[in-house]
């Protein structure tokens, strides 16, 4: 027993008067007890970007990624989110003619920059070579990858042509007849989950002109 002048606390007793409050829901919650600041709507900026050729401006919250920005603000829904970690290449777009993982960047990052989506590169009735490979190949199960792998491969075989080398090996030789291992090396930051990697790199193939895709 805990003794405070003119009052007698026992362990027990307060236990069991904490407990009766709690039941009779008098016991405050840590959020009622602490008046919390009015949330204050997220600052935004404008961001203009020119996506499949045609500018689009957003006021968007300066943390959004460009994935988001793509799929949320422009219902461009065709890149997909995967993993959101860099990780899967799902969400791959042509930024001033380099692929990048759009869910790495931000949108604001790329003001006045200009953005190719799966969107832009063809439409049902007016394929991109790639998607029709891609089709002609049945390079997709699900096909959740499929945008991405696509998009990845067209400016892959660009990087091909420009003569930049695979920054996975070095000792492949870019300016060589492409092959399949150059192909695989070069997309192997696209990952399927339904592993139809054989038919994804015979598409690849097929419009890259290469022979030798074993
Ligand atoms: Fe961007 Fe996976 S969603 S790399
Ligand atoms: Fe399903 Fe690639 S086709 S993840």
């Amino acid at each position: 027993m805990n003794d405070i002048p003119g009052i007698a606390i026992t362990r027990r007793g307060a236990l069991v008067s904490g407990a009766a409050a709690a039941a009779a829901g008098v016991v405050p919650l840590a959020s009622e007890a602490q008046a919390l600041p009015a949330e204050q709507p997220a600052a935004t900026m404008p961001v203009t970007l020119t996506v499949n050729g045609k500018p689009r401006t957003m006021d968007i919250d300066p943390r959004v990624t460009l994935l988001d920005a793509l799929r949320e603000h422009l219902q461009l829904t065709g890149s997909k989110k995967g993993c959101d970690h860099g990780q899967c290449g799902a969400c791959t777009v042509i930024v001033e003619g380099k692929r990048i993982n759009s869910c790495l960047t931000l949108a604001v990052m790329h003001d006045g920059d200009s953005v190719t989506t799966i969107e832009g590169l063809g439409r049902p009735g007016d394929l991109h070579p790639m998607q029709a490979a891609f089709v002609r190949h049945d390079g997709y199960q699900c096909g959740y990858c499929t945008p991405g792998q696509i998009v990845s491969s067209v400016a892959m075989l660009d990087e091909i042509k420009e003569g930049i080398p695979s920054y996975v090996s070095a000792d492949l030789n870019a300016s060589a007849a492409v092959t399949g291992q150059e192909i695989r090396e070069r997309m192997s930051g696209n990952i399927c989950r339904c592993a139809a990697y054989s038919n994804i790199v015979a598409a690849i193939a097929d419009v890259a002109g290469a022979k030798d895709v074993a």
